[in-house]
């Protein structure tokens, strides 16, 4: 799944209304939004009403509402500062090792879905081995990956689920940001004799 531009950020005015962001955020607080168009003005007043010392910052995940939520978040212009964010910017945000998804032209998020396991107990086997393959294949073109964790990691896998929406029986299990690689890394190794047995432990 690619992820797409679709949050407007919103935070206190910097310097006049309307102003582009400046400094950055202390507080972002992400809101994944379906047809909230009448309750986003609402939501941000009581924020800014609840944190008038914190640099606080609110992005709106607006999930192509036709209600027009991503309108009603633009409206806030003249009170609030806003810009359009995309979420991978939101990413690194709830993943404290997810920095280049805010640079990659394409984020894959491998999911589990319980209800769909064909041998019960064996999702994580299947989505580690979708994600090396993934990074296999994108080597193969040339292009650049990187596994970043989520599951077993509570705090991730919520965040995540939060951001793009995913329902209880998914469980998201890994992001794969795509790039064209920035640098050339030498291939590591950890080969240790010691951990390898033949026959018998
Ligand atoms: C289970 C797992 C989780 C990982 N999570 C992250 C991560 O959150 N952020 C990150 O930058 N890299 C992550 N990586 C990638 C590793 O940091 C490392 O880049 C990768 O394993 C290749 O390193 P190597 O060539 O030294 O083996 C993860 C790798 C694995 C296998």
């Amino acid at each position: 799944m690619s992820i797409s531009p679709v949050a407007t950020a919103i935070s206190p005015p910097q310097t006049e209304p309307g102003a582009d962001l400046g400094a950055p955020a202390e507080l972002s607080i992400i809101i994944p939004t379906f047809n909230e168009a009448r309750n986003i003005a609402e939501l941000a007043q009581r924020v800014a009403r609840a944190l008038p010392h914190t640099q606080w910052e609110i992005i709106v995940v607006d999930d192509d509402s036709p209600d027009g939520t991503a309108a009603a978040a633009k409206a806030l212009e003249g009170e609030f500062a806003r810009r359009e964010k995309t979420l991978l910017e939101a990413i690194p945000k709830v993943h404290p090792f997810a920095a280049m998804a805010k640079q990659a032209p394409l984020v894959v998020l491998v999911c589990g879905d319980e209800t769909l396991e064909r041998y019960p107990g064996f999702w994580v086997q299947d989505c580690a081995a979708a994600t090396e393959n993934l990074l296999l294949a994108a080597h193969s073109k040339g292009l650049g990956a990187v596994w970043v964790g989520l599951h077993p990691i509570e705090e991730r896998v919520e965040a995540m689920r939060q951001l793009i929406g995913i329902p209880p029986q998914v469980i998201p299990f890994a992001i794969v940001p795509v790039g064209h690689p920035a640098e050339e890394k030498p291939a590591s190794s950890r080969y240790d004799r010691r951990r390898i047995h033949f026959d018998r432990w």
